[in-house]
């Protein structure tokens, strides 16, 4: 097989593996942490100069007063979409519904937390 073949089959792969789905887990530490921290508390290297103060997504109490729908809904479409701030940004754009689906999923990990309880 001439080598061009080669490379046209590899640079496939590498584009395949790029568009791979992200667990849960590194999208929140890709896009999240500098605002919500690396433990998820709301302590990300971002909030001193922010007027705002990210959600302690570690914080059972608030984040079970959320349901699954409600947390989506500012993950994709950001903070203004349930009358928060416009600091937390829309990520629609960047991730896909099952991304966003699994980073509820995440931030109910770190939370321990269900809705209503
Ligand atoms: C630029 C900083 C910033 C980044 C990056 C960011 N957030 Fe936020 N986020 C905020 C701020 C600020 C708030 C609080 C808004 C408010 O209380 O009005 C917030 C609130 C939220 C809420 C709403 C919690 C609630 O119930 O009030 C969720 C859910 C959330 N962020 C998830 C995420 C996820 C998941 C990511 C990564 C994909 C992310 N955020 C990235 C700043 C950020």
């Amino acid at each position: 097989m001439p080598n061009r073949y080669w490379l046209v089959i590899l640079l496939t792969a590498l584009s395949l593996q790029a568009h791979a789905k992200e667990s849960a887990a590194d999208n929140y530490k890709a896009y999240c942490v500098q605002c919500h921290g690396l433990q998820g508390n709301g302590n990300g290297v971002n909030i001193r100069d922010m007027s705002v103060v990210p959600r302690d997504h570690t914080d059972a109490k608030s984040m079970s007063g959320r349901s699954d729908e409600t947390i989506f809904k500012a993950i994709k479409e950001g903070g203004p979409a349930i009358d928060k701030s416009i600091l937390m940004p829309p990520w629609g754009g960047t991730l896909s519904d099952e991304e966003i689906t699994d980073l509820v999923q995440h931030l109910r990990m770190l939370c321990k937390c269900k809705f209503g309880s």
